[in-house]
């Protein structure tokens, strides 16, 4: 099973109550830890690129690695856009191949954000392409989108509008959620998840999943949480795994690239799946 449409995931995973890891990639190297994590696990994974990413790589070239890494894959996969504002942006993914994107609106009147969507929503149709949506913004600065400040919750009524009006796949409300470490345990709100998937039911996105407990993973995910987000957690790996084995480079005084890329694979690699087998999507391939 090859490249997938995002919606055959997370509508699977949202029947069968179990979550996808979304995971956020920065390179050629964590993306293809990441797809190798799935294809051992024998699970979905959605690989997600902020527009941070996107913009350092350049969009033709992250895509050609995507088809070159996902060439013949054996599990299925999709490739996603996080949080983008920026219109013309969702449209250069849309046009370049990505299977899904954010539109993140969240920022604005939810009227405006509301009509913008509908316009996102009907460009990713022409495409086979799928949306999230999102009408507050999740709290924490994300590859230098977002802000610290926590938004203001819609109502339950403003949701709801939302998701019926635009017609997106997956809907990502503000639960208490916020992207980054943790200071705190978060206090979740999950009833607020169980009032939506009640009243519409949609695929939820779970923002902000590094250094949520095994207990809040669960929970919300047998409310309808069908797509979970981790980003901060490769970030860390990646980057202490690469310190450790640069300290170690540096203590025996050998200097070996390739060496460096399999240590931090390696780790990358282990994060990933465990967060697909903590999601309960390890083993649901297909
Ligand atoms: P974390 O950075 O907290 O893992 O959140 C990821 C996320 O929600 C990406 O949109």
């Amino acid at each position: 099973m090859p490249v997938v449409p995002m919606k055959e995931i997370v509508d699977r995973a949202f029947g069968e109550r179990y979550g996808v890891a979304a995971i956020n990639v920065v390179n050629d190297l964590t993306m293809e830890a990441v797809l190798a994590a799935a294809v051992e696990e024998r699970s979905p994974v959605i690989v997600q690129t902020s527009v941070k990413t996107v913009r350092s790589i350049g969009a033709d070239l992250l895509f050609a690695m995507w088809r070159g890494m996902t060439a013949g894959i054996e599990v299925p996969v999709s490739l996603h856009l996080d949080h983008c504002p920026d219109r013309e942006f969702i449209s250069l993914c849309l046009r370049t191949g990505w299977n899904s994107v954010l539109f993140d609106g969240s920022r604005l009147p939810v009227e405006e954000n509301l009509r913008l969507t509908v316009d996102v929503v009907a460009e990713a149709r022409a495409h086979g392409a799928h949306v999230e949506g999102e009408i507050e913004a999740i709290t924490g600065v994300e590859d230098d989108i977002g802000s610290d400040e926590e938004a203001k919750r819609q109502s339950l009524p403003v949701a709801l509008d939302f998701i019926r009006k635009t017609g997106i796949d997956v809907f990502a409300p503000a639960i208490g959620n916020a992207h980054g470490v943790y200071r705190a345990e978060p206090h979740l709100d999950a009833q607020r998840v169980s009032d939506i998937v009640a009243a519409q039911p949609i695929p939820i996105a779970l923002h902000g999943g590094t250094g949520m407990t095994d207990a809040q993973f669960s929970d919300l995910i047998s409310r309808g949480c069908a797509k979970v987000n981790i980003s901060t957690a490769l970030k860390i790996v990646y980057m202490k795994s690469s310190l450790a084995f640069l300290r170690g480079a540096e203590e025996r005084d050998t200097w070996d690239p390739p060496s460096l890329f399999t240590a931090v694979r390696a780790d990358v690699k282990d994060m990933a799946a465990a967060h697909m087998r903590r999601f309960g999507a390890a083993g649901r391939a297909w």
